[in-house]
């Protein structure tokens, strides 16, 4: 885990970005609940509020919250294979320096060289209107490979003020082992192709509505550091993981049950498995919100009525519950 993490800041270093570290949970900056993204502490440099820094490359691995405002994950923590409410978001960013091209051939190269995924298994889309990124993937994979979607899945932003831009998102094919659902093929809702990485050509500021031009197209990605740990440790579920192995083993010790993986779930013909299903998801709610609760307060949220509070007090009331769900 912490392997591959160096691995990304060590590859994005040696191509001249500087590594920075991860900002705080809470930002300063009122149209934002929580750092939701690693964008969010170069949000200034993106719209020309704060001169280009030297170099104008960045890289960070940025602890992210999803559980209030825009990019809110709550309810599914538990249930999903890849949900959480606090996370790791690795990224490369570019101010008005690299553009497309770049971006696109650093996430190949780290996606195919680095961490080794086999290319019959990756998968692009990109936005329905960006023929542009069309011929730069095409250098890199076949255009059966790459499917165009619309704004709902390939457009990003931040909140409803922001930077903002079209993006093209890579997905590794899990394989049809597990997989039986209508849903489970490229593009459709199933969970056998799972994306990995979001590159976001920030090309826009949006406010009150209305979307300008940035003074300078610039790059910005994330790549979810627990599901790149889930495909390589070829794991169903991020909280399967070596990264949740230890918080699964604490809990497994306070309520005397067992924390089953998904692979074994599935492979059980037991009438008890909706049950386990269950107990399963409450050991992830606690697992993730654990560590959600924990960090918050580490930072100095606390127990509130509304705003960040009341997002602190909702994450552990949750995690509560399942306690009292496992007994
Ligand atoms: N900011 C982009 C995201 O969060 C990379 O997906």
């Amino acid at each position: 885990m912490r392997d591959i993490r160096q691995l990304y800041l060590d590859f994005f270093a040696q191509r001249g970005h500087k590594i920075y570290d991860s900002m705080p949970l809470v930002p300063d900056d009122a149209s934002l609940l929580f750092t939701n993204a690693g964008m969010v502490q170069f949000k200034d440099i993106f719209t020309g509020k704060i001169p280009i820094p030297t170099p104008p490359k960045a890289t960070s691995s940025q602890l992210c919250i999803r559980a209030g405002g825009k990019h809110n994950d709550l309810e599914n923590v538990g249930y999903t294979a890849r949900h959480h409410t606090l996370f790791e978001m690795l990224g490369n960013f570019s101010f008005g320096n690299y553009f497309k091209k770049d971006a696109i051939a650093y996430a190949w190269e780290f996606v195919t060289q680095v961490l080794g995924f086999d290319k019959s298994l990756l998968y692009v889309t990109i936005h329905e209107s960006d023929d542009e990124s069309f011929s730069l993937w095409c250098e890199h994979i076949s255009p059966e490979r790459i499917k165009r979607m619309g704004d709902k899945d390939n457009f990003w932003q931040m909140g409803d003020t922001g930077p903002c831009g079209p993006c093209s998102e890579i997905y590794v094919d899990q394989g049809a082992e597990f997989f039986h659902s209508s849903e489970d093929y490229f593009g459709g809702e199933g969970d056998r192709f799972l994306e990995i990485w979001n590159l976001v050509f920030m090309q826009y500021e949006q406010k009150d509505g209305i979307r300008t031009p940035l003074p300078k197209p610039s790059i910005d990605t994330g790549m979810g550091l627990e599901r790149v740990v889930a495909l390589l440790e070829k794991k169903l579920n991020n909280f399967d993981t070596s990264l949740f192995a230890p918080l699964m083993k604490s809990i497994e010790n306070l309520t005397n049950k067992r924390y089953y993986h998904e692979d074994e779930l599935l492979k059980m013909t037991d009438s008890n498995v909706g049950e386990l299903r269950h107990t399963s998801a409450s050991f992830r709610v606690i697992a993730d919100h654990a560590r959600s609760v924990a960090f918050l307060l580490a930072q100095g949220v606390n127990f509130d009525r509304e705003g960040r509070g009341y997002v602190l007090r909702r994450i552990l009331r949750r995690a509560v519950r399942h306690g009292y769900l496992l007994g």
